[in-house]
């Protein structure tokens, strides 16, 4: 009675401690998801006349934090959506992790906007141990050589809001 009891406890906590558990416990892949931007007004921000570059390439790099020694880096490029997903193999800890924009391979606008050409990540679990193996970086952009016609016109609409 007693014993099977205590097997009853035993299972029961086991089954919970194998519903709490993240699913993907071990897979240690992450991927870096972020699109690439002509900025076609020059604006330093994406606006609706924005357009997204397909082949542009892009790096994840990350370094240790106290050393800034590199220790990992990925390079990727985007499809024809102007998107990559770069795939990170590994808990990267504590290190510090980046996406940055090294070409946009797009004739006639190919600077890196200096404000929009980098991007933080972290790769790896939170806290409360889950995985978190996707990460979106923040939109990275180059600058048109020449505005668009009626760029300035809409700057000053969306320089009203602010
Ligand atoms: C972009 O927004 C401005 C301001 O609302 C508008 O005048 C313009 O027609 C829009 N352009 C496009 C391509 O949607
Ligand atoms: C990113 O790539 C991985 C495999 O390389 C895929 O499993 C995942 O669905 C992709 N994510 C997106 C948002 O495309």
């Amino acid at each position: 009675m007693a014993r099977s009891r205590v097997a009853l406890l035993l299972a029961l906590s086991i089954s919970i401690s194998i519903s709490i558990l993240p699913v993907p416990a071990l897979s240690e892949e992450f991927h870096v998801i972020g699109r690439v931007y002509c900025d076609t007004c020059q604006a330093g921000f994406e606006t609706n006349v924005t357009t997204y570059i397909q082949g542009a390439k892009v790096k994840v790099l990350c370094r240790d934090r106290k050393s800034m020694q590199r220790l990992y880096s990925v390079e990727g490029e985007t499809d024809e959506t102007g998107t990559y997903n770069i795939t990170v193999k590994g808990d990267r800890h504590d290190q510090m992790c980046h996406c940055e924009l090294l070409s946009c391979s797009l004739e006639g606008c190919n600077r890196p906007d200096p404000g929009r050409c980098k991007s933080t990540v972290a790769l790896t679990r939170t806290e409360n141990g889950l995985m978190n193996t996707v990460q979106h970086a923040n939109a990275m952009g180059c600058f048109k050589d020449q505005p668009l016609d009626g760029c300035k016109h809409l700057l000053n609409y969306y320089l009203a809001d602010v």
